[in-house]
C-alpha cells in the first residue's frame, strides 16, 4: 500500500534542534529508514515535511485522491493548536498514527492540549526516532489485518 509520512513545523531541524529533547537523528535519516523499511514490507512510503500549516492541509486533502492508505503523522507544534489539520484528517478519513519524539505529557502545560490523539488510530509518544519505526510496523499490521 501507499503510506504518507507527514512531519510538521521545525522537524526539518531535527538533529541539531534541542538534541536533548528531540535526539540526534535528523529528518533525512528518519525518512530514508522508513522508506527502506516500508519497501521491505511491500509498501511505498511518501515523505512530506512543511513549516506551513496550509501546505500540510493541502497534502492531507490530496491523500485520498493519491491513494494513501495510511498516514504517519508528527504534527509538531500544530498538535497543540491546529483544529484545521484535525479537520482535514477527519475530512479525508485516512487512518493515521500520531508520533512525538518527546513525551509531550511530561513537558509544559501548553503541550497538554492535543487536537489529534482522540482521532488517531494510535499514538507513539516519547520514544524518539524509534517511534516512527514502531508506527510503521503498527500501520503494516493494520493494513494486513484489513486485507484479511
Ligand atoms: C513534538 C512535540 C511538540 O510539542 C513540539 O512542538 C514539536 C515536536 C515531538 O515530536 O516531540 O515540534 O511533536
Amino acid at each position: 500500500a501507499k503510506l504518507l509520512l507527514l512531519n510538521g513545523p521545525n522537524l526539518n531541524l531535527l538533529g541539531s534542534r534541542e538534541p536533548g529533547v528531540y535526539g540526534r537523528t535528523d529528518l533525512a535519516e528518519i525518512e530514508s529508514t522508513l522508506v527502506t523499511q516500508a519497501e521491505r514490507l511491500g509498501h511505498e512510503m511518501v515523505c512530506f515535511q512543511s513549516n506551513a500549516e496550509h501546505e500540510l492541509l493541502d497534502r492531507v486533502q490530496r491523500a485520498a485522491d493519491d491513494g494513501i492508505a495510511f498516514i504517519l503523522l508528527n504534527p509538531a507544534a500544530l498538535t497543540h493548536t491546529s483544529i484545521a489539520l484535525r479537520d482535514a484528517l477527519l475530512a479525508v478519513a485516512v487512518p493515521f498514527i500520531e508520533i512525538h519524539l518527546s513525551n509531550t505529557y511530561a513537558r509544559e502545560e501548553f503541550r497538554q492540549i492535543n487536537y489529534f490523539s482522540d482521532i488517531a488510530a494510535g499514538c507513539l509518544i516519547g520514544l524518539g526516532a524509534q517511534g516512527y519505526e514502531l508506527a510503521l510496523q503498527a500501520a503494516h499490521k493494520r493494513l494486513m489485518d484489513a486485507e484479511g
